[in-house]
């Protein structure tokens, strides 16, 4: 096959370098074509423009397939645990005994915050959303780390360190402020999830154990939201890491982008939409109707998504799981029959069928964090907590490549053409 493709122009021809990635995936490079022919591409929302080369995460959408580093998402589910799943993201392979058991332990001496970051909590209303002041604080700790000693590699690696430990305790924080009830210190003795648990829901007063059934299950869910290529927060991560600034800045970035309702922010939509369903006496047809209306604004939360056009293989792992937690804790949720309910009916709709939409992550974990007794507010919390390894292997490898240059998208200019300053005083 020819390594190049032919572009024909109103005006000229030229010859473009085909990229093939090693799961077969082609690419158009069209890198130099403003420089050999005037001609930028268009391709507003990035729908089909790879913006970068990256060896962390493979999707098929059309297959639902989905890698990390080439293991597949159902066996790391099954197998292995969050921080080692984190290891393998930003380190390229999994790690042996004793990797595993420095890198956990150096994740572990790092889960305290400054002492004076508590005070930033004082300045956030009792019903601040825990995304703003997880974004806030992200951002403010570099403040506490701008005079880091070491070349930028040995302070990438001990940035990117600090934050896989320090984040479940902001976003705990954030709880604890969210209740009134005092902050809790991490607790080393513990595990990653064990930690964050307790940090969640004990208090000084009383003994706390993490229930077992809920560390398992909260360490699938971190598991299964761990990366996802060039998704909203991951190329915003990107792009902000690309004009050199600090690993603090992107991922506050992230966290910001990963706030808004299409992306991670739908899973706490997800269970709004199931409790006005509820409220409204369980009728899941009007809602598929008024999704499927061009005039109502509405879209069924938790479906649909820009890679996945047959099913999303996150969503299949957490509705067994969903099944199973609230079984094992004794839980039962009219919600999750509602969401059930709703997915059957979408799923025999045309509308869904010819649009290829499917439950996607957010579907399902919703129900799943309510039995944990996390509240609704806080679930794009979760959803950030789950993601971190994979913006820090991203914001990694983008640093490590020594061919990387500021992102800079270009546009085609629509607005007035050459236009004249008139003076205040003969405006109409
Ligand atoms: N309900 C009703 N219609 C939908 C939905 C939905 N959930 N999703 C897409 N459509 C329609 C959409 O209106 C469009 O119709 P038309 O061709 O007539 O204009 C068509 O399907 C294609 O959708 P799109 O919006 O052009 O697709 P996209 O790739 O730009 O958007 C999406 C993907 C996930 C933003 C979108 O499906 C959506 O808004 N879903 C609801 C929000 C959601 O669940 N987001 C979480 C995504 S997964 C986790 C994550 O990434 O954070």
């Amino acid at each position: 096959m020819a390594n190049t493709a032919e572009l024909k122009l109103s005006d000229q021809t030229v010859q473009l370098p085909i990229v093939e990635g090693s799961e077969g995936e082609k690419a158009v490079d069209i890198s130099t074509l403003r420089q050999k022919t005037g001609y930028i591409t268009l391709d507003p929302a990035y729908v089909n423009t790879g913006a970068c080369n990256s060896a962390i995460t493979f999707i098929d959408g059309e297959k639902g397939i989905l890698r990390y580093r080439g293991i597949p998402i159902e066996v790391l589910a099954e197998r292995s645990n969050f921080l080692e799943t984190s290891y393998l993201l930003m380190y390229g392979k999994l790690p042996n005994a004793v990797e595993l058991e420095k890198f956990t332990s150096r994740i572990r001496r790092h889960t305290m915050v400054h002492e004076d970051i508590k005070r930033f909590y004082d300045g956030f209303s009792r019903d601040a959303h825990p995304m703003a002041i997880l974004a806030s604080v992200v951002c403010s700790l570099s403040a506490f780390y701008q005079n880091e000693k070491g070349t930028p590699e040995e302070v990438g690696e001990l940035t990117r360190i600090r934050l896989l430990a320090k984040l479940p305790t902001i976003a705990a924080y954030a709880y604890k402020k969210s209740v009134g009830q005092p902050f809790i210190y991490p607790d080393n003795n513990r595990n990653y999830c064990e930690n964050f648990l307790a940090m969640m829901f004990s208090l000084p007063a009383e003994k706390y154990e993490a229930d077992p059934v809920l560390v398992e299950v909260l360490n699938l869910l971190l598991i299964l939201h761990a990366d996802h290529e060039q998704n909203c927060s991951t190329s915003t991560v990107r792009m902000v890491q690309s004009s050199g600034a600090t690993t603090w800045a992107s991922i506050t970035a992230g966290i910001c982008a990963l706030s808004g309702p299409l992306h991670g922010g739908a899973n706490q939509e997800v269970i709004e939409m199931l409790e006005q369903i509820q409220n409204e006496g369980g009728k899941v047809q009007k809602y598929v109707e008024m999704a499927k209306s061009k005039e109502s604004k509405f879209k069924l939360m938790g479906f649909g998504h820009r890679v996945y056009k047959n099913f999303d293989p996150r969503a299949k792992i957490i509705k067994i799981a969903c099944d199973k937690v609230l079984k094992r804790m004794n839980v039962s949720d009219p919600l999750l029959d509602i969401a059930k309910e709703l997915e059957e009916a979408a799923l025999k709709d045309s509308y869904f069928i010819e649009k290829k939409l499917y439950p996607n992550v957010d579907f399902y974990s919703g129900i799943i964090y309510r039995a944990m007794g996390i509240p609704v507010n806080t679930f794009t919390v979760m959803f950030a907590l789950g993601r971190l390894p994979g913006w820090l292997a991203h914001a990694k490898e983008l640093s490590e490549d020594k061919s990387t240059k500021i992102s800079r998208p270009r546009q085609i200019y629509v607005g007035p053409t050459l236009a004249e300053y008139i003076p205040l005083n003969e405006r109409k």
